[in-house]
């Protein structure tokens, strides 16, 4: 059985170009990962108001990345940190306290900006969010993308060679790395920390 990979996009832009890294990654996957999007941008902003009663959508996105046995995020850098659509996201699935989805979940980071440092200080940032919400995270390699417009065509393909391949390493040591996670410490599905 292949991992069922959850994929959270930090952008909502739709012309995004950290979107068409993800379909990229998608194609690029090992047969032993299956990457699929779980969509953010039908969340509401989260208040402790929420926490007797998730709405519907904020109980959806909570399930499936409960539902996933693993998560990658790609996202764009926002003023030096994560979009704060993506921390919304995070800060939704991480409640109520005591019933945190994140908890044993094996995740990596990545991101695509046009800027020469690459999303790193934003990946750095999300680092230490998904830290503390106790996900282990791929530490090495990391995956620094200087997106330049013709760097993934309409199809989702990689065109620079050299970039597909190093995609296709860093998504192979994430498949290694979500195997060995896994069988340490189990599928993380029932396991809550707040
Ligand atoms: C940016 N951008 C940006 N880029 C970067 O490398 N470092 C940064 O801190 C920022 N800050 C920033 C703030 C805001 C509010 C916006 C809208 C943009 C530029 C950003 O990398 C670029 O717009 C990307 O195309 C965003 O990714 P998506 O949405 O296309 O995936």
């Amino acid at each position: 059985m292949p991992y069922s990979v959850g994929v959270l996009v930090g952008s909502l832009s739709s012309t995004s170009i950290n979107r068409k890294l993800a379909e990229a990654l998608q194609k690029l996957a090992p047969e032993d990962l299956v990457l699929e999007e779980i969509p953010i941008k039908d969340l509401p902003l989260y208040s402790q108001d929420y926490d007797q009663t998730f709405p519907p959508v904020a109980r959806d996105f909570k399930a499936r990345i409960e539902a996933s046995d693993a998560l990658i995020f790609v996202t764009p850098e926002y003023n030096r940190s994560v979009p704060g659509a993506l921390k919304n996201a995070i800060d939704w699935a991480s409640r109520p306290w005591g019933s945190n989805s994140f908890a044993k979940k094996p995740s990596a980071v990545t991101g695509a900006s046009p800027g020469n440092i690459s999303t790193a200080v934003a990946q750095q940032h999300l680092r230490s969010i998904l830290s503390f919400v106790n996900s282990p995270e791929l530490a090495s390699p990391e995956a620094y993308i200087h997106f330049t417009p013709d760097l993934i065509d309409d199809d989702g393909n990689v065109t620079n060679e050299s970039t597909a391949e190093f995609l296709r390493g860093w998504l192979e040591s994430f498949a290694v790395f979500v195997s060995r996670v896994t069988s340490a410490l189990g599928d993380g599905q029932h396991e809550r920390r707040g």
